[in-house]
Order: structure tokens, then C-alpha cells, then sequence
């Protein structure tokens, strides 16, 4: 069987995340939290391959080329979860299979960060449980994948 490929991809702000509220974050910069999901990849045979931009049409673009990388995807598009449509259509294009993962509980904060444009298209969406939802990001996507 060969490994599945999956693409991380980070959006605005997720470069910063040392910088922002650990109550939410937990404090690690974004190289941490990289190593710490490509480590949790290679324990479930997955290899795991991550990209962050703070430009939106970047972001698209990735998302465009990401069949060519990928086949399965993990996507915390950050405060565009909220309400790029782009990326919503964007992901439709790319047509893989996607968790949605947030490292806060986005549904239990204030009510703009409640809305997700991408959810109707991701298999599932983690949140709330910091660097271990990617882990389980991972799983969902490892058996997705596998069906
Ligand atoms: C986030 C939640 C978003 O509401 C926020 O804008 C982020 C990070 C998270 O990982 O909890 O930048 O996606």
C-alpha cells in the first residue's frame, strides 16, 4: 500500500500563533506545532506535507494545485473559515477529501466565529482540542482515505 499524502494547510494568522492567546492557541509557534502533526503523521504510516500563507489568493492557489500533492487534506484556514467563499470554492475545486480543524472551539466562542463557509465540504471538523484534533484529523482522513 503506498503512504497517503497529506496536505496541512495554515491561513491568516497561524504564522503568529506564539503571539496570540495560549488560553486559546497553547502557546506554540507554528514550526512546533508542525513537527508535533508531522510526527503523529508518520506514527499512523501518513506522510504529511504543510503550507501557510496570510494571502487568500495564495491560499486558493494552493488549493488549486493541491490534487497534484496530495491526497487528502487537512485545512485550518483560520479567520477565513468565517467567510471566504473563495476558499469555500476553492476547496471544491481541489475535491479532496478535507478535515476542517481548529485549534479552539470555535462553536462555543463569539458568534462570527461560529460560521464555518468550508464545513458543508470537510468529512469533519475538529476543534477545540489543540495540537491532538490534527492528530485525529489524521485518523478520519487515514480511514476516509482507506474506504
Ligand atoms: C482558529 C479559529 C479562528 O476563529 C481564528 O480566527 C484563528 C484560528 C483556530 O485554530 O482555533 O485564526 O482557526
Amino acid at each position: 500500500m503506498s503512504v497517503y499524502r497529506i496536505g496541512v494547510l495554515h491561513g491568516v494568522n497561524l504564522d503568529q500563533l506564539e503571539l496570540r492567546d495560549p488560553g486559546h492557541y497553547g502557546g506554540l509557534t507554528l514550526t512546533q506545532l508542525e513537527a508535533r502533526v508531522g510526527r503523529f503523521a508518520r506514527e499512523l504510516g501518513l506522510e504529511a506535507t504543510f503550507w501557510q500563507t496570510n494571502h487568500e489568493g495564495e491560499f486558493c492557489e494552493l488549493l488549486h494545485r493541491s490534487r497534484e500533492m496530495a491526497d487528502g487534506l487537512i485545512l485550518n484556514p483560520g479567520a477565513w473559515t468565517h467567510y471566504s467563499w473563495a476558499i469555500r470554492d476553492a476547496l471544491e475545486i481541489a475535491g479532496l477529501p478535507c478535515v476542517e480543524v481548529h485549534l479552539s472551539a470555535i462553536d462555543e466562542r463569539e458568534g462570527w466565529r461560529r460560521v464555518s463557509v468550508i464545513r458543508e465540504l470537510c468529512v469533519a471538523c475538529v476543534q477545540g482540542k489543540g495540537v491532538d484534533g490534527y492528530r485525529e484529523a489524521l485518523e478520519i482522513l487515514k480511514e476516509a482515505l482507506a474506504r
